[in-house]
């Protein structure tokens, strides 16, 4: 009696607040980098944020924005640990959420990844984090998903992914792989639950000034600051809908090719 009284009472704030109207979103891979920069961008236009971290008690930028915003709130989550996707699944069950983003990735060791040198391990590793991790994400929480007006699952991709555009430079396998093979996975996915209202798609943010891209060795021009990846990566999830998804769409809304 006491609980229900408690939810109750949580629901009354909520929607005096106008959270519980609001759009929600859930991000992986939210304390740091383009999720960081994301889940700031979504708490400011007002939607309810379930921002995710592996780490949340070293998440010092996004528990800043948690005290700064009502509206999003932190959830630890692995997404190679099936155990929290579970329970955070689990948790928000009953929750309509609007967008799932899965952005938590990661390069791995550039030099465990080349033709001189290919560690398996590493690989496997890179899979698990890019694509078994989105998969097992956006099953878990199809139920959530599904209850909401949007119904999207997007999931971030990298030109690295496309065989078109790898031409002239190799390296990077397992990441490119774990790319390539995450796109399969969605489109798939896609294709099996559009009739039910679903819009599984990918995104990419372009080449951004983050942890991942200067591990990557990438020094050259056109990289640019998570600030201009996010605003042009909102316009994208905003337009994307059951006509338009398809191919990844670039932060700038060009489409990337398979
Ligand atoms: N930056 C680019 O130029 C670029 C280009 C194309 C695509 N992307 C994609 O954009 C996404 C975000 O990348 P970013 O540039 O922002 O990279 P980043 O700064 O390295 O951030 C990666 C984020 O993923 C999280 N993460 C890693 N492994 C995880 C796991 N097992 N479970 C949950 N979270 C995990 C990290 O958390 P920890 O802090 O705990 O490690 C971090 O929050 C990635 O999917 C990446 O492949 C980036």
């Amino acid at each position: 009696m006491m609980k229900l009284i408690q939810s109750s009472i949580i629901l009354l704030i909520l929607a005096l607040s106008g959270i519980a109207n609001a759009e929600t979103i859930l991000i992986t891979g939210s304390n740091r980098g383009i999720g960081l920069g994301l889940a700031e961008a979504y708490a400011d236009r007002g939607w309810r944020v379930i921002a995710t971290a592996r780490n949340p008690g070293r998440a010092e930028e996004l528990n800043a924005l948690a005290t700064k915003y009502d509206n999003l709130t932190v959830d630890e989550l692995d997404v190679t640990d099936n155990d929290e996707i579970s329970a955070l699944a689990k948790k928000y069950e009953g929750t309509a959420i609007d967008v799932l983003l899965n952005n938590a990735g990661v390069l791995g060791d550039i030099e465990k990844q080349n033709a001189q040198n290919i560690d398996y391990d590493e690989i496997k590793f890179i899979m698990d984090v890019n694509v078994y991790g989105p998969m097992k994400m956006a099953k878990a929480f199809l139920p959530q998903v599904g209850a909401s007006e949007q119904k999207k699952i997007l999931t971030m991709t990298s030109g690295l992914g496309s065989m078109t555009l790898t031409q002239r430079l190799g390296r990077f396998y397992g990441y490119r792989m774990s790319k390539a093979a995450v796109n399969m996975a969605m489109r798939a996915m896609h294709a099996d639950l559009k009739g039910e209202g679903y819009v599984i798609g990918l995104i990419a943010p372009g080449q951004v000034q983050t942890e991942l891209l200067f591990a990557s060795g990438f020094r050259g021009p056109g990289s640019i600051t998570v600030d201009e990846s996010v605003a042009g990566l909102l316009a994208v999830i905003d337009s994307v809908n059951a006509e338009t998804v398809g191919l990844p769409i670039n932060y700038d809304g060009q489409a990337i090719p398979w």
